[in-house]
């Protein structure tokens, strides 16, 4: 396996910059996500990578050794196109050795790989039987063989499971997560799903309109994204983003949550606080500030997500089980000091 770098790249379509001036270093064995939402270059990476398009500037190297001018085929690079599902007319074995035979390699060669990949995925004993005598998990954990049956430098996978539902893509991304941990691949993934995305990678690479705003380990980028459009990226219900107006300097939101003193860094326009560190409290006249209005409550089994009226705006709350929250009712809102990001007026995330 090798590692994948790219120094100031840029890949332009005509007028549009597709990717712009991006660097960044995959390490040997690294399961790397580049996250983004629609159109923000995420794909036009992975064909760099591959070779399918050529950068207009900047250089890129795979195993440490530029590789502008190798072709595709020379790069050993496996693109995984085909999702993750599996074909139901052959056996679980045949769907293994399909990659194998598309590309003509001889059948004691074809044996051999199917046979180490087998053994690395404990299915050995499962190569004989059509998918649907399968259990899900099988299911996929044979899908996965499949997809990793070459012996490449490194892998690509472009939003692979996309396709599949609900479950299954969790139990997926579980089985791809531990068995490129077990074999030690590189694996680069695309996927517009933050929370697969959140799950599944090692380090992950945020994009926006062709530029790489944050590259970290998905915990640090949720606990300290670098600015406002990352920060929205990631999390399930969003990140709530309060005004702090120039003139109220330790209030935000029109006063419903207030700021510790001393600790509000200058130049700050805008508070952001995770659903779950915003915390819900019946109203007491005691409470710096001004009250919210309860607009909704969504019990969703071990959590509950209340949406609150500012006044201004709604902001959601996620609390631990069912509380006794009612409708309409006024509330207090706090949040520990620790967990509020300070933005500034472009949006920038401001130390504290
Ligand atoms: N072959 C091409 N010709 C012209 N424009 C292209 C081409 N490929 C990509 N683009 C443009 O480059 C930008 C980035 O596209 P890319 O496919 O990399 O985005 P993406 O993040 O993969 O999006 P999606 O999530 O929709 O798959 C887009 O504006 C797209 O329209
Ligand atoms: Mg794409």
């Amino acid at each position: 396996m090798a590692g994948i770098s790219f120094r100031n790249v840029t890949k332009r379509f005509g007028k549009t910059i597709a990717l712009n001036n991006a660097s960044f270093d995959i390490q040997s064995g690294e399961f790397f996500c580049f996250f983004g939402p629609p159109l923000s270059g995420k794909s036009t990476v992975l064909k760099l990578i591959l070779g399918l398009e050529t950068p207009d500037e900047g250089e890129i190297l795979i195993g440490g050794k530029p590789v502008n001018q190798v072709s595709p085929a020379d790069r050993n690079v496996a693109m995984v196109f085909q999702n993750l599902a599996l074909f139901p007319h052959m056996t679980a074995g045949q769907n293994v050795r399909f990659p194998l035979v598309e590309r003509k390699m001889p059948e004691d060669r074809i044996r051999a790989r199917v046979e180490a990949v087998s053994a690395k995925l404990h299915i050995g004993h499962l190569l004989h039987k059509p998918p649907a005598q399968l259990s899900g998990g099988e299911r996929q954990r044979v899908a996965i063989a499949r997809a990793l049956v070459r012996d490449p430098v490194a892998y690509l996978m472009d939003d692979p499971i996309s396709a599949l539902d609900a479950r299954l893509r969790e139990e997926t991304r579980v089985e791809l997560k531990r068995i490129q941990r077990d074999l030690g691949h590189t694996l680069v993934y695309v996927t517009h799903d933050q929370e697969e995305a959140m799950s599944i990678a090692d380090r992950m690479a945020m994009m926006e309109q062709g530029e790489i705003r944050q590259i970290g380990a998905p915990a640090e980028i949720y606990d300290a994204p670098v600015s406002r459009y990352v920060a929205r990226l990631l999390g399930a219900p969003m990140m709530n983003i309060l005004p702090v107006n120039p003139g109220d300097g330790l209030q935000a939101g029109q006063g419903v949550i207030s700021l510790p003193a001393g600790r509000v860094p200058s130049g700050v326009t805008e508070i952001g606080i995770r659903p779950e560190d915003l915390k819900v409290e019946p109203w007491s006249e005691t409470h710096p500030g001004r009250p919210a209005r309860v607009y909704e409550v969504e019990l969703l089994g071990g959590y509950t997500v209340v949406t609150l009226d500012t006044g201004d705006e709604k902001l959601k709350a996620l609390v631990r089980g069912k509380p006794d929250i009612r409708i309409e009712s006024a509330v207090a809102l706090s949040c520990n000091p620790a967990n509020i990001q300070f933005f500034n007026q472009a949006g920038e995330a401001l130390a504290r």
